[in-house]
């Protein structure tokens, strides 16, 4: 396989997470933009990041410093409502992701439902492509909204490959994967770019990698979780460097 099939498919890193760990303490630490520029280091092709109704991790400062970061693509994940229309127009991020968004919910749970509030739907992504951002529909990979989707006017989908992720039985996995393949296949027919995210890792990451068409997968909790593991040893190991003190006596 040359690099350039290799690179066929690109990755935006979602680092909601980075900021969950943030938001656990009110601390200042981790920063976002660190783990943005890490992040690149290591090869994501661009940035995702999900600024959610409720600000239970990124935060509008965090959203406001990421779409200042120069030379980095970022895809900003959004609920469809005013709230959000305003403040990505302001940002300006080069994609907008529309999401539903529950506020129980421990993450997105399922696809937006765009045939069933297409003008709605139409009229955010009619606005957000006025302020030169791309929008595009997080959906299921069901025939119905991906053709809702074409009719909204926008130029690219992601799937969701959140129950292809949740699947363990190896013949409910096939079903779930030709649903997808199935979808790509539709949606490239409606000359739509087709991306895919969600509940992704490097256990089940390929047999969607290899879906001819896919284009883009987004990928953010298995490779935060992943980043503590790898890094745990180097984090441990600059701690005890800054305990190697002499003992001041106290007056
Ligand atoms: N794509 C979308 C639209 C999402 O909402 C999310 C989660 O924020 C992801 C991808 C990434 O999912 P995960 O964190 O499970 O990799």
């Amino acid at each position: 396989m040359t690099d350039r099939e290799r690179a066929r498919v690109l990755l935006g890193v979602n680092i909601d997470h980075v900021a969950t760990v943030r938001q656990a303490r009110g601390t200042t630490y981790p920063d976002l933009l660190e783990a943005a520029s890490l992040a690149r280091s290591g090869g994501a092709d661009y940035i995702t990041f999900h600024l959610r109704e409720d600000r239970r991790h990124i935060q509008d400062e965090d959203a406001r410093r990421l779409c200042q970061m120069p030379g980095v693509r970022m895809n900003m994940e959004m609920a469809a409502t005013t709230e959000m229309l305003r403040i990505a127009c302001a940002l300006k991020p080069e994609d907008v992701c529309l999401v539903p968004e529950k506020r129980q919910e421990l993450t997105t749970e399922g696809g937006l439902d765009v045939a069933g509030q297409l003008a709605a739907i139409t009229g955010i992504c009619g606005e957000l492509r006025s302020e030169g951002i791309r929008p595009a529909l997080f959906i299921d990979p069901e025939p119905d909204q991906i053709r809702a989707a074409a009719a909204a006017g926008v130029q690219v989908v992601e799937l969701h490959t959140g129950r292809y992720a949740e699947l363990r039985e190896s013949s409910a996995v096939e079903v779930e994967l030709s649903r997808l393949r199935r979808a790509v296949v539709q949606g490239q027919g409606l000359g739509l770019q087709v991306n895919a995210g969600h509940g992704l890792t490097v256990e089940n990451v390929a047999s969607v990698a290899a879906i001819p068409g896919v284009a883009e997968l987004n990928i953010g909790h298995a490779i935060i979780a992943r980043a503590v593991m790898v890094g745990l040893v180097e984090s441990v190991r600059e701690m005890k460097v800054a305990m190697q003190v002499e003992a001041i006596p106290q007056p």
